[in-house]
């Protein structure tokens, strides 16, 4: 185990791992976890990762589980990063475009990736109940690993959730709770009444444990590809994923992986819930909460994100931007992107898509370059959106 401690994300504050931690206890922002790298770079090297397992626990050394039958998996990660050439053929210049499809997980989305982690270490500082508020796809994934666990799994989500998340959380035994708002909402429940009910709050970077897991995408794309792409194009809501990128490639140049250069993160929201847009385009280190959310993209539905500052920061010095899609141009993309490549995408990947044809059109993708797009989810999940 490679763990040394946890640190605040804003405040730099060291905080104590090994023991069950929320947000930092001075300034009530992320903790994240710190390795000693070093030490992990010895056994975790490209020439012995081949022939470990095709899960994200393949990366064990920054993972931070201590005792290896704490970990509660079915498998996830390790998605295949397909090539889209057809798809690249529609668009106005030659690239080489890649999905990473995260619908291949476990539960159907990327959730699963960062609930594995949260759920083992919530195994490991022995934790009986969990608690979340969800958009649908983490409540999924929860609900699946907190069985597996044999945990007692509290989730709330908004009353007009896909259909298909309330049903798999019901069947893996979740205790489902339909609020009248958003997922903001949500977390108010669960923060009112944690205490007393004695739950663990796995909300999304609200324990340091669900972006370990995500990271690992980022790992998995060095694995992936001869070098890291030029661009990376990914549907933001709470932005664990692109904040779990952002912090493996750091981890990744102090191992000796890989160089200061870093692929441009570019983030996607919808144009009727967009904050860290807004944000970026005022130039803004913490967004304002974005009044009135909607869109059919319900992972994206997340009109103020705790770790803000951080999808920020990671845009910014990446060199990379913000941009925010209409409903109608994402729901159609699902369409498009299927019939050329196979892949149904959920309506938060499949609006990558519109998003890099505004790219394009700015000049900021060029001919060559390399791109990968993120298909967080299935859009098996979403039928009522195709209706
Ligand atoms: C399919 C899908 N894509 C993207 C997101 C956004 O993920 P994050 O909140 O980590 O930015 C979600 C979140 O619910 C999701 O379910
Ligand atoms: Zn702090």
């Amino acid at each position: 185990m490679n763990v040394t401690h946890l640190e605040c994300a804003l405040c730099g504050l060291r905080h104590e791992a090994g023991v069950l931690q929320n947000l930092c206890i001075e300034c009530g922002k992320p903790l994240l976890v710190r390795y000693d790298l070093e030490k992990a770079a010895q056994t975790m090297t490209k020439e012995a990762l081949p022939s470990r397992e095709s899960s994200l626990w393949r990366y064990r050394e920054v993972l931070p589980v201590s005792d290896w039958n704490n970990v509660v998996s079915f498998g996830e990660g390790w998605t295949p990063l397909l090539n889209a050439e057809k798809l690249a053929e529609s668009l106005p210049v030659p690239l080489d475009l890649f999905i990473k499809d995260e619908g291949q997980n476990p539960t159907q989305s990327f959730k699963a990736r960062g609930m594995t982690a949260a759920i083992s270490m919530a195994k490991e500082l022995r934790v009986r109940k969990v608690a979340v508020p969800s958009a649908g796809n983490a409540a999924g994934a929860m609900a699946a690993y907190a069985a597996r666990a044999g945990m007692e799994a509290h989730i709330f989500m908004p009353s007009d959730t896909p259909t298909a998340n309330v049903v798999e959380c019901r069947q893996t035994g979740a205790n489902v709770t339909l609020v009248d708002g958003l997922i903001t909402d949500c977390g108010k429940i669960v923060a009112e009444r944690k205490q007393a009910e004695g739950w663990f709050d796995v909300s999304t970077l609200k324990e340091p444990y669900r972006v370990e897991g995500k990271k690992t995408m980022g790992y998995e794309l060095a694995e992936q590809l001869p070098e890291l792409p030029d661009v990376i194009i990914y549907p933001t809501g709470e932005g664990t994923g692109l904040i779990g990128m952002w912090k493996a490639f750091d981890e990744m140049q102090e191992m000796g992986w890989i160089g200061a250069k870093r692929p441009r993160m570019v983030s996607v929201q919808s144009t009727t819930c967009a904050p860290i847009v807004r944000a970026f385009e005022n130039g803004e280190r913490f967004a304002e909460e974005f009044e009135n959310a909607s869109t059919v993209a319900s992972g994206l539905r997340v009109p103020k994100a705790i770790g803000d500052f951080l999808i920020l920061d990671a845009i910014r010095a990446s060199g990379g931007t913000a941009i925010a899609v209409d409903d109608e141009e994402l729901v159609r993309a699902v369409g498009e992107i299927g019939s050329v490549t196979g892949i149904f995408c959920a309506p938060e990947g499949a609006a990558c898509l519109p998003a890099l044809r505004r790219l394009i059109a700015d000049g900021k993708v060029t001919a060559g370059e390399t791109v990968v797009l993120f298909n967080t989810g299935s859009g098996i999940k979403y039928l009522e959106a195709f209706a």
